[in-house]
């Protein structure tokens, strides 16, 4: 029986037309635009117009990495949302994405994994074409975090920004060695109090706000991430030289160099997008998967590394060969 591979064949992100500079958030809090570069590498985020919703962000990406793998919206099984921030409690963002699309085919949910979203909705997405419950996916990372931030708290509302990213998964029997190579998830409850939102359906009854404690939050994600990355590789029998590109979650410029040394990779095999994009929570890795690809850094075949951690806390990595043979 020849293997079957799940292949990562297109990818699409997209960015709410909106800038807000550093400069801009000065005029609003007590900040200065070289207090965030220099701790976070954040220059700028996307934000939402009023009405736009997470649907609309999820639904611009999805159609971009259908269209990259020419593919129709029928053509799709299967529709994950990473998605902290719903257009509603429910139903899911996905079936409205689902709808919007015209995917009338597939079956659609959202999965809650806060900025570990994208690796987890992965891990699912590869979980269920294995074991043929589908042949395509969608796996989206969408996010609106701007409306759960609270616009007068320093701490944490330079911080984030809004998008969503989108990748196209086939499954194959005819491509060896390509597609995700490894998956490897964590959780630990225990950490909740140090990034949650104080606020929820079954709690306040309100939507509520992000609250962190970003230096306990940064001192596990090195850490964690490390751990993780060594876990993927193990589980793949790789190493490190053999990634071509670490595509990580992009919450902290510090964070991302941080893994990046400890991995000893140049700067020629990491994305940041940080810079640009801020923290868009489940949307970060697709977004900078697309800028990547779209600039024609990552190429058909090269070997991908994902990580990322977050809310929960939750934590994540994967080892992808993208395209195909
Ligand atoms: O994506 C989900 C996972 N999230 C993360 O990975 C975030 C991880 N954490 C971080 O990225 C960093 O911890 C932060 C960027 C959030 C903060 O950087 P830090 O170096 O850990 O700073 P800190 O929280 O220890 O705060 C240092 C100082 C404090 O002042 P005092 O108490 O030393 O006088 C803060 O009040 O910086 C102050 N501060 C600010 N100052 C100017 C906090 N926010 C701001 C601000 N502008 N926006």
């Amino acid at each position: 029986m020849p293997e079957t591979s799940i292949l990562m064949t297109s990818v699409g992100g997209y960015l709410p037309e909106r800038i807000v500079t550093n400069e801009d958030l000065v005029s609003m809090v007590d900040t200065s635009d070289e207090w965030i570069r220099q701790r976070t590498g954040i220059c700028q985020r996307h934000i939402v117009a009023e009405d736009e919703k997470t649907s609309d962000l999820a639904c611009h990406a999805a159609r971009k990495a259908l269209a990259g793998a020419g593919l129709e919206a029928t053509d799709i099984d299967l529709i994950i949302i990473a998605t902290s921030t719903p257009d509603d409690t429910f139903p899911s963002t996905a079936t409205r994405v689902q709808h919007m699309l015209g995917a009338t085919s597939a079956i659609a949910f959202d999965v809650q994994a806060v900025c570990a979203g994208f690796v987890y909705a992965l891990d699912i997405a590869d979980a269920m074409l294995r074991a043929g419950r589908g042949k395509r996916a969608i796996v989206i990372g969408a996010e609106s975090f701007s409306k759960i931030l609270d616009w007068e708290d320093r701490s944490t509302c330079v911080l984030f920004g809004d998008g969503a990213g989108a990748v196209i998964l086939e499954s194959s029997q005819d491509a060896d060695g390509y597609g995700v190579l490894a998956s490897k998830l964590h959780s630990d409850g225990a950490h909740r109090d140090i990034l949650y939102v104080d606020g929820g359906p079954s709690s306040t009854g309100q939507v509520g706000h992000l609250r962190m404690e970003g230096n306990k939050v940064f001192r596990h994600a090195v850490e964690k991430l490390s751990t993780v990355m060594d876990e993927v590789l193990e589980l793949a029998s790789m190493k490190v030289e053999q990634i071509d590109w670490l595509v990580p979650h992009q919450a902290n410029i510090r964070i991302i160099e941080g893994m990046q040394k400890k991995m000893g990779l140049g700067d020629d095999r990491v994305v940041k997008t940080v810079d640009r994009h801020a923290n868009t929570s489940a949307a970060s890795i697709p977004l900078a998967l697309s800028a990547a690809v779209a600039d024609g850094r990552i190429e058909n075949g090269q070997i991908l590394a994902f990580e990322a951690i977050g809310g929960g806390l939750v934590w994540g990595a994967a080892l992808v060969r993208f395209g195909r043979p």
